[in-house]
């Protein structure tokens, strides 16, 4: 992907899980920089603190490997130091939807190196999941607020339903820039440019061990269903993959040029 001044280069990566989700990042984030121009990075950062939420220092860590904006979702709310943090930061976000009183930030414009400015929405389905706020009118008051300074306008659509995030790609088409989802922790494989320039992918797929159940430790995963009661939630460990999107966004209108999944290294098809 080339890059020139009328456009920017976004790369989005998909929830991050834990140490494993961190290791990989941290060992390749600078080359997957360089080699797509990226002018702006986002992660979801929901998992960082082993599975659950984010400390101080896991977002410093993250933000020192050259992520601009961290995303979150329900798991934000797991740890409770991610609280303090989801307050004191304004670059990293939660869903915009979740009741008010709980603090932190739903979206935000930042600007990069460049001082272009990039309006970045954290929002939360309903669908099976905590029935939060209408996320269809929460980001719509975001786009409102964000369209007066920028038209690049990145979503973070944390979301259990693939007809949930659909709905939602057809309805922000021609008012936001992409629209990437996450929280099934499981790439899909529908990256696509809507006709009226909206960037979209029904889910980036996590960036952690796949020698998983969604990150999980798969004996205990597998013992919650055959039992049907809990069992203790373990980080896994091995077959970590990168996963995320990298997105071509023109400045002048924000309408997406190009989207290109990234799933590094790629999943084993053969033995
Ligand atoms: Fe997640
Ligand atoms: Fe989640």
């Amino acid at each position: 992907m080339t890059n020139s001044a009328k456009n920017i280069n976004i790369l989005f990566i998909g929830d991050i899980i834990g140490d494993p989700g961190f290791h990989i990042v941290s060992t390749f984030l600078k080359g997957l920089l360089e080699k797509h121009k990226i002018d702006f990075c986002i992660a979801n950062g929901e998992n960082l603190a082993d599975g659950k939420g984010l400390s101080e220092e896991d977002s410093k860590k993250v933000f020192a490997l050259g992520v601009d904006v961290l995303t979150t979702g329900n798991h934000v709310w797991d740890r409770w130091d991610s609280r303090k943090v989801l307050s004191s930061n304004k670059n990293i976000l939660r869903p915009i939807n979740y009741p008010k009183e709980n603090g932190g930030f739903g979206f935000g414009v930042f600007e990069n190196k460049n001082k272009i400015k990039v309006g970045v929405i954290n929002a939360q389905g309903r669908t099976f999941m905590q029935p939060i706020d209408d996320p269809f009118k929460s980001i719509d008051f975001a786009i409102s607020k964000i369209s007066e300074e920028t038209k690049i306008i990145f979503i973070d659509f944390h979301a259990e339903a693939t007809s949930e995030k659909i709905a939602m790609s057809w309805y922000l088409d021609g008012r936001a820039s992409a629209l990437i989802g996450t929280h099934t922790h499981t790439p899909t494989a529908d990256a696509k440019i809507l006709p009226t320039g909206l960037g979209y992918l029904t889910d980036a797929g996590m960036t952690g061990p796949y020698d998983s159940v969604i990150g999980m430790r798969k004996d205990n995963a597998i013992q919650r269903f055959l039992k049907q009661t809990p069992h203790k939630y373990e980080t896994a460990i091995n077959d970590v993959h990168l996963c995320g999107v990298v997105l071509q966004i023109e400045i002048e209108t924000g309408k997406c040029k190009s989207i290109e999944q990234i799933i590094f290294p790629t999943f084993t098809t053969t033995q």
